[in-house]
């Protein structure tokens, strides 16, 4: 069943938060989710002690790079949708993990700082797609967009990313 990692060497762009939504989105949708918490913080798991999951949620723990491809095949092999939350800093896990990915979304805050890094994320994703000799669909989406007015920095960022073939989702978080 399809895997689906965020991915962004950046902390903070909203990776945790957009996969949590994703996978209640599922849920409520009827299908099965396994989220893999692929993060050494933790945070899904901190999430999850707050209240209580729907039955369709399963929360994985994976541990590191050595565990990663390991973990998404026993979660795919057990549910509609796997949802891969990974850490924020470069490491070889989330190579291994997009590398096992039928999407990867890469989101980012319209800042030059936060395009620079999703940048980074993309090359990694055609680096991947080489390593795993297939294609690997990828999206870069926004977070924490302003409800009203579409900055300057964002409509400058979307034109270089089109600029570049880099596809933007149009939704937004
Ligand atoms: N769309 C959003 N609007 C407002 N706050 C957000 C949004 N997305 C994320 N946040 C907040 O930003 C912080 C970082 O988000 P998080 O999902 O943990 O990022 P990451 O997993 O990439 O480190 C959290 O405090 C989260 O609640
Ligand atoms: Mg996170």
């Amino acid at each position: 069943m399809p895997v689906i990692s965020f991915v962004s060497s950046k902390g903070g762009v909203g990776k945790t938060t957009s996969a949590v939504v994703l996978a209640g989105e599922f849920a409520a949708a009827g299908r099965k989710v396994v989220l893999i918490d692929a993060d050494p913080n933790r945070p899904l798991e901190a999430w999850a002690r707050l209240k209580s999951t729907p039955d369709t949620v399963r929360l994985m723990i994976d541990d590191s790079a050595e565990t990663i491809i390991d973990t998404i095949e026993e979660a795919r092999a057990n549910a509609d949708f796997v949802i891969v939350d990974l850490e924020g800093t470069a490491t070889d896990r989330i190579g291994f993990a997009i590398a096992r990915s039928d999407l990867v979304l890469i989101p980012l805050q319209s800042s030059v700082l936060d395009a620079s890094e999703a940048a980074k994320s993309v090359k990694l994703v055609h680096q991947m797609r080489k390593v795993a000799n297939r294609d690997i669909p990828y999206r870069v989406f926004f977070t924490r967009v302003p409800p009203a007015i579409r900055e300057r920095t964002a409509r400058d960022i979307d034109r270089q990313f089109s600029d570049a073939a880099i596809p933007v989702l149009p939704a937004t978080l």
